[in-house]
């Protein structure tokens, strides 16, 4: 028989943590999406977290996405996934406390990247986690890089490999909006939602906004969204939704109607 196929959920650094302090953890937010992973009791499903106001405020005071240049980032690297480690600690707690059998998986010791891409990626342990009824929880990180030293890897990039690796279900992307707008909703009220795009939808709707400022505005959120593509072009469908609602997450997790923006190959 074959092994059922992972869901990956990914939470947003936005939803768990609040991106404007730095950080400054949303312990609520935390706790009620712990309640909702273990109400929806989801079997094969690996998570990713993001890093919101821990890892992005230390990665950037320290040029880390720019790779070991001086000596003084050291002690960046060192702070910048020390930091994620405690956010991913706190993650960790409200599951396992919740009696979720969830465990760490350290991004920075089992993946090295090459200018950025992950490029080695030792899953031994995560497929036999998966195997033994485990949830496994992974996180963006600082990690080593063959031609820059040290590299930023997203957990959207994580989320993508881990994906088209392990032939996911699905793939479902919580964020602190409805959905995939074509402008930033927290920005322009007018922003209009999609609720469902092929992936030839999909393309055709970067290449357009690329060359408009709606792109930089919701840069971060396309940025994600390209990440993904290998996995959908794999016909690994992709949810996002809101993650910062109440019971939005759960609903995903269940397979049940909720407001959001499905992404498929066809
Ligand atoms: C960032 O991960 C990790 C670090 C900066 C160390 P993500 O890029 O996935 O985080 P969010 O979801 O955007 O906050």
């Amino acid at each position: 028989m074959s092994e059922p196929k992972p869901t990956i959920l990914k939470i947003g650094g936005s939803v768990i943590t609040d991106k404007s302090k730095e950080l400054d953890v949303q312990m609520q937010a935390i706790n009620r999406l712990a309640e909702e992973i273990r109400e929806a009791n989801v079997q094969n499903l690996i998570i990713v977290h993001g890093g919101g106001s821990f890892g992005h405020h230390l990665a950037q005071r320290y040029a880390i996405t720019e790779g070991f240049k001086k000596e003084t980032q050291r002690i960046g690297f060192s702070e910048t996934h020390h930091v994620m480690t405690v956010l991913n600690g706190l993650f960790m707690d409200a599951l396992i406390w919740r009696n979720v059998p969830a465990v760490s998986i350290t991004p920075s010791s089992c993946i090295i990247t090459k200018n950025g891409r992950i490029q080695c990626f030792e899953d031994a342990p995560l497929k036999m986690l998966l195997k033994m009824g485990f949830l496994p929880v992974l996180y963006g990180d600082a990690v080593l890089d063959t031609k820059l030293g040290f590299a930023i890897l997203s957990g959207d990039q994580l989320v993508s490999v881990l994906a088209t690796r392990f032939n996911a279900e699905r793939i479902i992307i919580g964020v602190d909006v409805d959905g995939l707008y074509d402008v930033d909703p927290k920005v322009k009220k007018t922003a209009k939602k999609f609720t469902h795009l092929t992936l030839e939808e999909l393309k055709e709707l970067q290449s357009k906004l690329d060359k408009s400022t709606a792109w930089d505005v919701t840069g971060g959120m396309f940025g994600k969204i390209a990440e993904l593509l290998p996995a959908i072009e794999q016909g690994i469908p992709v949810t996002i939704v809101n993650a910062a609602k109440p019971n939005y997450i759960y609903k995903a997790l269940k397979g049940k109607k909720v407001k959001s923006t499905l992404i498929e190959k066809e």
